[in-house]
């Protein structure tokens, strides 16, 4: 009986692993995220595109997908402390040779505004992939002071003015973002 359960789990790590390795075809979204706002807006831009060949892809899990495949990409990731999530901003950069052939998308999730905003965006993707970015959304953000350690908490409570949790997705961007990609 254990060697049986031994022998399955073997079998379905390879196959997980087999499967990682596969090009992905039709469209995928790659996101990273610290406490699921982004995830929850890459979600919704799937549900939005309605294709069914979407592949959705956490970084965190699966660090370096084969997009030679793919015919779009759409790039989404958060800001923490004037940074984005370096494992996505050096994705982009191995892959830009590759990602300029293809149609591009990029949304993020940030607090700030204006110009702190876009220097944080100028700062996180190559210029080059920003010009060849078929749409590109700012799609507001959350706060969660209880995934947050203590410390953390206070400075956001403190910086935020704010007792409760925020919820300030951008709606009106993530559809502007979807007629971008598709048009
Ligand atoms: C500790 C902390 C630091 C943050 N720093 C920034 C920042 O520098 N710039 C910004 O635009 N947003 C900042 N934010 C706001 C996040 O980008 C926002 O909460 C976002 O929705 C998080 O998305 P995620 O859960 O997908 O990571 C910060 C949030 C936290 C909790």
């Amino acid at each position: 009986m254990k060697k049986t359960l031994f022998i399955v789990l073997v079998f379905n790590i390879l196959l997980c692993n087999a499967q990682k390795k596969e090009p992905i075809a039709g469209t995928v979204i790659l996101y990273m995220s610290k406490h699921g706002t982004t995830e929850k807006i890459a979600g919704m831009i799937r549900d939005s595109l309605k294709d069914d060949k979407i592949t959705v892809i956490n970084l965190k899990n699966r660090r370096n997908p084969d997009i030679s495949k793919c015919e779009m990409v759409l790039i989404g990731g958060s800001f923490h402390v004037g940074k984005i999530q370096k494992r996505l901003k050096n994705f982009c950069l191995r892959n830009e040779e590759l990602l300029l052939t293809k149609t591009v998308g990029i949304f993020v999730s940030a607090m700030f505004t204006g110009d702190e905003l876009m220097k944080e965006f100028n700062n996180a993707f190559s210029e080059k992939l920003r010009n060849h970015a078929k749409a590109i959304g700012f799609m507001g953000y959350e706060i969660y002071f209880e995934k947050m350690d203590p410390v953390t908490r206070k400075i956001m409570h403190k910086l935020t003015g704010e007792k409760q949790d925020i919820f300030k997705i951008n709606y009106d961007n993530i559809k502007t973002f979807i007629s971008d990609i598709r048009r």
